[in-house]
């Protein structure tokens, strides 16, 4: 399970990061350990405990997360809700950029590799069941489909973000199949949120 956000370093003091406070994803990984799964939780930087029972294991760029990932195959399971920061900054400054009378620096961005298409690329490793995340502000059901077949993945749990969700408790979410099927889980906690995936999960290799 991946979960929070990436922070991408532009100096030794700033960054480039999502909004994202990893409580979604740190639910579905604790749902799958009361299960008895064995879940570790690539996680970045957010305010939360790692759930009884999870390995945890501390990343801080979108790098860190793909490698941290790649250590945790094979396994049955991915989810991956983390908020992944989709670019980097090219050449991180080595000390804090300073304001100068020629106006601000000019940042070059370079795009971060995809951790979820790389997990659900058709190899000997891929998992059986491969679940990412969209969040989306509009056009969630299109936007949730177009990701599917161009992540590769099975299920994508579509996220309407543009009312409060954000460090909320409650989440209102819909699962996209790659069967065309779609259910509507209307507002409710994340830790219900993630009862119900772990359940659909469970159902699925039943
Ligand atoms: O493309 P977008 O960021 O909207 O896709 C969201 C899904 O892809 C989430 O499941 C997220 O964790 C995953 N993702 C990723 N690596 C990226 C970007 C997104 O794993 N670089």
């Amino acid at each position: 399970v991946t979960a929070g956000p990436t922070f991408e370093p532009i100096d030794p003091v700033r960054g480039l990061t999502n909004r994202s406070s990893g409580k979604q994803g740190y639910a579905i990984a604790a749902a799958l350990a009361d299960l008895g799964a064995r879940v570790t939780l690539v996680s970045g930087p957010v305010a939360l405990s790692a759930p009884p029972g999870v390995e945890r294991v501390w990343v801080e760029t979108a790098r860190e997360m793909q490698a941290a990932v790649d250590a945790a195959l094979p396994a049955d399971i991915a989810v991956m809700s983390a908020a992944v920061a989709d670019w980097r900054v090219d050449a991180v400054a080595s000390g804090k950029l300073k304001k100068a009378p020629g106006g601000p620096p000019s940042l070059a961005l370079i795009e971060n590799p995809d951790i979820l298409a790389g997990v659900s690329a058709p190899e000997a490793r891929r998992p059986a069941l491969v679940v990412g995340f969209a969040a989306e502000t509009s056009d969630l059901e299109a936007n949730a489909r177009a990701k599917l077949s161009r992540k590769g993945c099975d299920w994508i749990v579509g996220n309407d973000v543009s009312d409060e969700v954000f460090g909320a408790d409650a989440n209102a979410v819909t699962l996209f199949t790659r069967d065309g099927g779609a259910e509507n889980w209307p507002r409710q906690s994340k830790a219900e949120v993630a009862r119900k995936l772990v359940a659909r999960i469970v159902a699925h290799f039943a």
